[in-house]
């Protein structure tokens, strides 16, 4: 594999671990106001993240590329309210999908297939990944603040389960 490429691969398994962290910071935060449902629909989006690092890891070290781990930046840890922590969340998501991306093209331009076939998965994983998050920053905005049906949509994220990895 291409230098540019196997350095790329190892920063977005960065990102991913990036991501997980994120999303661990806003569950603790949704712990803090007593949100439990909100609380554990990231903390399986956080565990999903790690299942998406792992992709990377294992694909790296099937391709015989080196592993890289440098720190994972610390994330943000204090929000204001619950649609401020989603809207992060889904801008995340946004910049997230920028990158594989332009992963994408890089793999095209250095003619990997084998990157290609594998970062498939993710640009489409990346379009369900915005589409949840913005579903749940529009369905905040519905609760317009009043605390039932806050308290019915963190029981409705509180059914999240974690699937098996794909
Ligand atoms: Fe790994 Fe949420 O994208």
């Amino acid at each position: 594999m291409k230098k540019k490429l196997e350095a790329a691969l190892n920063k977005q398994l960065n990102a991913e671990l990036g991501s997980a962290y994120l999303y661990f910071s806003i569950e603790a935060y949704f712990i803090s106001v007593n949100l439990n449902g909100f609380a554990n629909w990231m903390h399986i989006q956080a565990q999903e993240e790690m299942q998406h690092a792992m992709k990377f890891f294992d694909f790296l070290n099937d391709r015989n590329a080196a592993v890289s781990l440098p720190a994972i930046p610390a994330p943000k840890s204090t929000w204001k309210s619950p649609l401020e922590a989603f809207q992060d969340a889904y801008k995340h998501e946004q910049k997230i999908s920028k990158m594989i991306n332009d992963l994408m093209d890089l793999a095209t331009k250095e003619n990997d297939h084998a990157s290609r076939t594998f970062l498939q998965w993710f640009v489409e994983e990346q379009v369900e990944e915005e589409a949840t998050a913005l579903g749940i920053v529009e369905q905040i905005k519905l609760a317009g603040g009043s605390s039932g049906a806050l308290f019915i949509l963190d029981r409705e994220l509180g059914q999240r389960t974690l699937g098996p990895a794909e």
